[in-house]
């Protein structure tokens, strides 16, 4: 079964399962008023700073959803890719929740750009179309590509400019500022990010996703949102430890070096076969490729992974913070037992 499905495959780091047994003790207050929420919450400060408002939430669908909702009317549009997860994997939520209109940009990489926005900024007043209020970009990308600094504060500064706020869908974020280098407020807050979803649940936790307003101003009417979405936690201490626990000593970066690490060596060992076409760049623990229909349904017998874009033939290997070498040089050894 253990395979390169997807980073939601894994379980839980062990280290986290430890800190919801350790917060299994006694009586708490309920809801987020509640020692573990505080401190979860306090980590989030010590790393961004302390005018952010940190919110806990069960789903990356439903932290996308709620930054989103947070921001906006019905009458708004959000601006994102076309593979963004908002708009491919999350079954019209962000419409249905927010009632705005999604306009989306073509993108080969997964990265949209100023010119791809630019297209979308017309009618600006007009009754009769969707007025643009927020630009959401992921990052990395679905397709496991990464925007830098630079391409990040490109977005903000014309956001700024033209009235518009600027959402990071970040489930894989720990995976990004591994990649880059960089701590996490370099490429998010110190560059404009105005909204941050704080991916857990991918980097080793059992479930739990941070919501970071960057701007405190936008999140007044959160909590009333979270709620009315069923995404308040009663036992909230749950979620809380595991952000704690995934924060102090650096276990986000063991996992995402160990998850980004093995799709290098992955990539590594399949680049060069002729029947295998790498069809991004692997930056973060995604690799996508191109390989006969018939060879990719014999491999997926023995490990699990997906199609992308099964009319070319294209599938994903997603890598967890616990895929090994071992199983990936078997992987290999199936494919050229195939040959
Ligand atoms: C880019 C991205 N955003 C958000 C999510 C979170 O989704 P979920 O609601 O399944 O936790 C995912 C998970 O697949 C994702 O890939």
């Amino acid at each position: 079964m253990k395979g390169f499905a997807s980073d939601n495959y894994s379980g839980a780091h062990s280290k986290i399962i430890e800190a919801v047994i350790n917060a299994n003790k006694n009586h708490e207050k309920a809801y987020g008023n509640d020692q573990y929420t505080e401190e979860a919450v306090g980590k989030f400060k010590q790393i961004f700073g302390d005018d952010i408002d940190v919110y806990f939430v069960f789903t990356g669908t439903g932290a996308n959803v709620l930054s989103l909702k947070t921001v906006t009317q019905s009458y708004n549009a959000i601006i994102c890719s076309e593979f963004a997860h908002i708009n491919v994997d999350e079954t019209g939520a962000p419409e249905n929740l927010t009632g705005c209109k999604l306009l989306t940009i073509q993108t080969n990489d997964g990265k949209i750009t100023v010119d791809g926005i630019k297209k979308y900024m017309y009618r600006i007043g007009d009754e009769h179309f969707a007025q643009p209020k927020i630009i959401s970009i992921s990052q990395p990308t679905e397709l496991g590509t990464l925007y830098t600094v630079d391409e990040i504060k490109e977005i903000s500064q014309y956001a700024k400019k033209n009235n518009l706020l600027l959402h990071v869908d970040g489930a894989r974020i720990s995976n990004a500022a591994v990649a880059l280098n960089l701590n996490f407020k370099q490429f998010t807050k110190d560059v404009g990010v105005d909204i941050l979803s704080f991916g857990g649940a991918k980097n080793g936790l059992m479930f739990g996703e941070a919501i970071i307003f960057f701007n405190t101003n936008l999140s007044a009417n959160f909590k009333f949102f979270r709620k009315q979405s069923m995404q308040l936690s009663s036992k909230m201490r749950f979620i809380s430890a595991q952000f704690t626990a995934l924060l102090i000593n650096d276990l986000w970066k063991q996992n995402a070096q160990q998850s980004n690490k093995m799709a290098q060596y992955l990539y590594n060992k399949i680049k060069d076969f002729k029947e295998i076409r790498i069809t991004q760049k692997v930056e973060t623990n995604g690799v996508f490729a191109v390989m006969p229909r018939e060879l990719a349904l014999k491999l997926q017998q023995k490990f699990p992974f997906y199609f992308w874009k099964e009319e070319i033939g294209e599938v994903r290997f997603m890598m967890s913070f616990d895929n090994t070498t071992q199983e990936i040089d078997e992987f290999v050894e199936l494919i050229k037992g195939e040959f």
